[in-house]
């Protein structure tokens, strides 16, 4: 049985990664201010990004076959926490699974971005995942596999709670109607990531729903499925132009089947059971 070190577990992808690999891996966890609910105690280590020195320890003593980042932090204690990371795993024979973001081409709004466009960010979020993805690639080369997801959603994640509670309150919810994206639920990113650990696949994927639809499209979907009030929802034009913009991933791998890919449709199926 495979050993897998999930670091950022108590969170919203981390969750359901441990809910992916908890039947067939010997699962363990890392938080911060949250106890990881899906996870027996003895599994699990407080740990905060600044604490290398307990990071290289947790490592040493678990030796895991896979690590996979799904921690937040301050972003220069992030990449110092990940670099050290890759020293240490340098020396061993585990892979890294890292998560990072559309972000990474929040320079660039013109079209969907796949595996091999180059990164472009002008956010500082973008710009420190792309700095991130680099490290992680110079020390470990293909033994790092980058992972790019866009907005992800859960039957109890942050979004999705904080949409249901704006409608309950009777709040309007900013949307744009030029901005074309594509999501993912957690249970279909965890499905697809065990796929390309399972089948040992290597370098840089797009793990997003396989069509885009404008913001307000996807929300309208999902108010339209729960028959919440239309005029809660508020459309505004991203940059105020009447283009299209793109905040959107695409996939060109081949490596991957259809019977793992998702749309958005069924995502919006999945929140509303
Ligand atoms: N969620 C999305 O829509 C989305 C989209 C694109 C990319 N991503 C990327 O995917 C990854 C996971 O995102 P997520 O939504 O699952 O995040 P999340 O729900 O906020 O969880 C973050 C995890 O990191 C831990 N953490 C936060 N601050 C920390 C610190 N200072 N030191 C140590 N641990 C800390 C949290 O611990 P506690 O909860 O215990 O405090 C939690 O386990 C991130 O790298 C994010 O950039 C997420």
């Amino acid at each position: 049985m495979g050993k897998i070190l999930i670091l950022g577990g108590s969170g919203l992808v981390g969750k359901a990664l441990i809910n992916e690999f908890k039947h067939g891996y010997d699962v363990y966890g890392t938080y911060s201010t949250k106890f990881i609910t899906n996870l027996p105690e003895d599994r699990q280590f407080q740990l905060e990004v600044q604490d290398i020195s307990k990071m290289i320890e947790i490592i040493s003593s678990i030796q895991p076959d896979s690590v996979i980042s799904c921690i937040r932090g301050e972003f220069d204690q992030q990449l110092k926490f990940h670099k050290e990371l890759a020293e240490v795993l340098r020396n061993m024979k585990s892979k890294l699974y890292f998560f990072s973001t559309t972000n990474v081409f929040d320079g660039d709004f013109s079209k969907p971005h796949t595996e091999t466009d180059l990164t472009i960010a002008e956010s500082d979020y973008g710009n420190f995942k792309i700095e991130c993805e680099n490290i992680l690639k110079d020390i470990l080369d293909e033994r790092v596999k980058i992972i790019r997801i866009p907005a992800i959603w859960g039957v109890d994640s942050p979004r999705w709670n904080s949409m249901k509670e704006s409608i309950k309150k009777n709040n309007v919810i900013d949307v744009y109607s030029n901005l074309e994206c594509n999501n993912l639920s957690d249970v279909q990113l965890g499905i697809q990531l065990r796929y390309i650990m399972e089948h040992n696949l290597k370098g840089i994927f797009h793990f997003c729903s396989v069509d885009t639809m404008t913001q307000s499209q996807f929300y309208e979907q999902l108010f339209n499925s729960m028959g919440a009030e239309m005029n809660l929802l508020k459309n505004n034009t991203y940059q105020d132009s009447s283009n299209t913009y793109y905040f959107a991933l695409k996939s060109t791998r081949d490596d991957i089947p259809d019977s793992h890919q998702t749309t958005n449709r069924e995502i919006i199926s999945y929140l509303i059971g």
